[in-house]
């Protein structure tokens, strides 16, 4: 039986969700949900299922809903998903919401909380570390092929002109970027980071915090790096993203297209392209949701879900603590 599934937020990317739920055997979209009614409207048409124009009118309405996507926006691109998200975990649906968890460590952390009292799984779409390149190079990692693990080196850059505060760039880009780090070498303990607003094609100074450069010690010893930018252009790629340890060393290329392991003993090289067949980045959306799909088929228990909303908390309180060190110049422990 496929799982009975909402959408709270009918925007691209909650469009981009629904998509994937039509495309998968395991789903069945019941609801689409939007405070725009012309948006719920169109995707009820689209997906064959009614429309609602808020979340608690789709919860009094009694359809029975397994797991529901919630994909709103807002300030820094997740100031309206605490309101919609509190309402479905207070209900027990168990949430996929998108990234960031929110702009707000309060709040972000509020959700967590909730989502822990009322036993309910909450993932977010952290869907860069859902690729089969991520999965394999962490399979590495796990079975001790880098040896003991010494840098992580991470780039994650696009051209976005938003100006809308002046700290959108490290809240609503990485989210992703923060996360592979922490998918390969685990919690981190101290960051610092600087900053610099870039300028435009033609010229313009920015008012967005567009570029950073941030590093991190981790809890095991590893230090890191994070290279940012909303200043790129499309030859520069997405991201990358490089692992060393005592025995070895793999490069991750955007994402999912290429993933290479050199080994520190000889010159031999292991490389595969378009791992599993994914061949770019907007394919990571239905492998991320499959996985929630099936994590929420087998019952697993809401600490094993993988992205979770607990892992999204701890993203988003390094981005606070890389704020705070360029505004205090100076490092920052967790
Ligand atoms: N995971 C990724 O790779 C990725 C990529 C791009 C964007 N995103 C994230 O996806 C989210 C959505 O982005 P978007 O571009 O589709 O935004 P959008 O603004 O186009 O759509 C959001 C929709 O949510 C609706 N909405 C707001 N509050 C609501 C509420 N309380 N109840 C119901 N509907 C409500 C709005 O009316 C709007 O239609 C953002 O958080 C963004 O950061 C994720």
């Amino acid at each position: 039986m496929s799982l009975k599934v909402a959408i709270v937020g009918m925007g691209g990317i909650g469009n981009a969700h629904a998509g994937c739920y039509v495309n998968d055997p395991l789903s069945e979209i019941v609801a689409v949900c939007d405070i725009i009614k012309e948006r719920a409207d169109a995707a009820a048409e689209k997906y064959g299922c009614p429309a609602f124009y808020n979340v608690k009118s789709m919860l009094k309405s009694g359809i029975k809903i397994d797991c529901a996507s919630m994909c709103t926006a807002g300030t820094e691109n997740g100031g309206d998903h605490y309101k919609p998200t509190m309402e479905l975990l207070n209900a027990r649906i168990p949430t996929l919401g998108e990234k960031p968890i929110s702009n707000e460590v309060s709040k972000a952390k509020r959700m967590v909380a909730l989502a822990k009292k009322k036993r309910v799984r909450y993932a977010i779409d952290l869907n860069h570390r859902f690729t089969p390149a991520a999965r394999l190079a962490r399979e590495w990692v796990d079975k001790g092929r880098l040896g003991r693990l010494h840098i992580i080196n991470m780039t994650m850059w696009i051209n976005n002109a938003n100006e809308t505060s002046p700290h959108f760039h490290i809240r609503a880009l990485h989210p992703h970027s923060l996360d592979v780090m922490r998918y390969f070498c685990g919690d981190v303990a101290s960051v610092q980071a600087f900053f610099l607003r870039g300028k435009t094609m033609d010229g313009k100074q920015r008012k967005c915090w567009s570029n950073l450069q941030m590093n991190l010690l981790f809890k095991n010893g590893v230090v890191g790096h994070l290279t940012g930018s909303y200043d790129a252009g499309g030859s520069f790629g997405l991201e990358r993203c490089e692992v060393t340890g005592s025995k070895g060393r793999f490069v991750l290329e955007e994402a999912c297209e290429d993933l290479t392991f050199y080994d520190r003993a000889n010159t031999q090289r292991e490389s595969y392209h378009h791992l599993g067949g994914m061949t770019n980045f907007g394919e990571t959306f239905a492998s991320r949701i499959h996985t929630w799909l099936e994590q929420n088929k087998t019952k697993a228990a809401p600490s094993k879900i993988d992205g979770s909303g607990a892992d999204a908390l701890k993203v988003q309180t390094i981005i606070e603590a890389a704020i705070e060190s360029w505004e205090k110049k100076k490092v920052i422990d967790l």
